[in-house]
């Protein structure tokens, strides 16, 4: 296997949603992670554990609070003080500077009825994305967008569609054309394909499958389907109440799970045979904490069948415990 390069390295990054009376919603605790470059990343954990806010915050849709998003893809130097050989820190970005980096960096979410205009065919949709970035005549926009809808496995036909004229996983491939057509290298997919039929998700996870083999693409896969993220993803970081639990490759993290959160999740997923006695009672107990005010120590000492005194009390850091594979816990300590 050839050298691997660190394409984005997050460091200790925090983001705090101040909210109403002086409360303020924890969504991100210091994440400290490096993807590489042309890697599957998956992200799980229960909702509202800030999967959507990890991305959006690495994309600087969200104003971090904290921390670093360090990105090795491109050098900017001379247009940044905040770049060098030694990355661009996004979060150091201005505005303008952030612009030029958007083609670099996409995202595609959940609903692709959502992020498409009903009254736009498809062909202007995305077109449109040529429009605002670059200044290609109308001319080659256009077959630039009739290359776009056959690399997505759409019809040239579909440039004169509306919206309404096709179907969520049609939909979801315009989505996936508008993300590509600037030949990014970083794709966050935010639940992507979490709202379409079994059969159709199939076929849009190899269309994106696909496009990661021909252009080395990096994925920041978000879901909550574990299933999903077993199949397509080449290492995943399972989260909890806006902090990593365990990070780890695919294989290893389905094959044997450390963290105690992790064990739980995966022992949650239905699976057609009944449980035994021993695994139900592992299956998870209890709320999720409040992000706003979160449990002091380990996060997940409020369920955790493993705590012991030490974990309302110490938080744990996340540590390697075997090559690539990280855990945040005292078991493990
Ligand atoms: N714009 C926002 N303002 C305030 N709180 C937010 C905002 N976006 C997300 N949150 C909160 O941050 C936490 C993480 O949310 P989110 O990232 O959407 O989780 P997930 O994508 O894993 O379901 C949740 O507690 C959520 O309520
Ligand atoms: S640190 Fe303690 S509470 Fe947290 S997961 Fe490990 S054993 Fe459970
Ligand atoms: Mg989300």
């Amino acid at each position: 296997m050839s050298e691997r390069h660190v394409i984005l390295e997050l460091k200790k990054l925090k983001k705090y949603f101040p909210i109403k009376r002086g409360l303020v919603v924890h969504a991100l605790e210091d994440i400290s992670v490096s993807i590489y470059e042309g890697e599957k990343f998956g992200v799980v954990g229960e909702s509202g554990c800030g999967k959507s806010t990890l991305g959006r915050t690495i994309l600087q849709l969200y104003p971090p609070t904290s921390g670093a998003c360090i990105y090795y893809g491109r050098s900017l130097e001379g247009v940044s003080p905040a770049c060098g050989e030694n990355g661009i820190d996004l979060t150091k970005l201005r505005p303008q500077e952030m612009r030029v980096l958007r083609r670099d960096m996409q995202i595609v979410f959940q609903d692709p009825a959502a992020s498409l205009d009903p009254r736009q065919t498809v062909g202007s949709t995305i077109e449109e994305v040529f429009k605002i970035n670059t200044d290609y005549a109308p001319s080659v926009r256009k077959e630039k967008t009739l290359v776009l809808l056959e690399k997505v496995g759409l019809k040239r036909e579909h440039f004169e569609y509306y919206p309404h004229q096709l179907s969520g996983g049609q939909k979801q491939r315009v989505g996936i054309a508008r993300a590509i057509a600037l030949d990014p290298k970083f794709v966050v997919l935010d639940e992507s394909v979490s709202a379409l039929d079994v059969s159709i998700q199939a076929q849009i996870l190899l269309l994106l499958e696909a496009l990661n083999r021909e252009k080395n693409l990096t994925y920041f896969f978000i879901t909550h389907d574990l299933g999903v993220v077993k199949y397509f993803c080449d290492r995943v970081l399972v989260m909890y109440l806006g902090n990593v639990c365990e990070l780890a490759p695919s294989k290893v993290l389905f094959r044997s799970p450390l963290h105690p959160y992790t064990v739980s999740l995966l022992d949650a997923v239905p699976r057609p045979v009944v449980h035994d006695r021993a695994q139900k009672e592992r299956i998870l107990e209890g709320e999720v904490p409040s992000a706003i005010a979160p449990p002091p120590g380990c996060p997940f000492h409020t369920r955790c069948p493993r705590r012991m005194l030490l974990c309302s009390k110490e938080k744990p850091e996340l540590r390697e415990i075997e090559e690539g594979h990280f855990v945040a816990c005292h078991v493990y300590a």
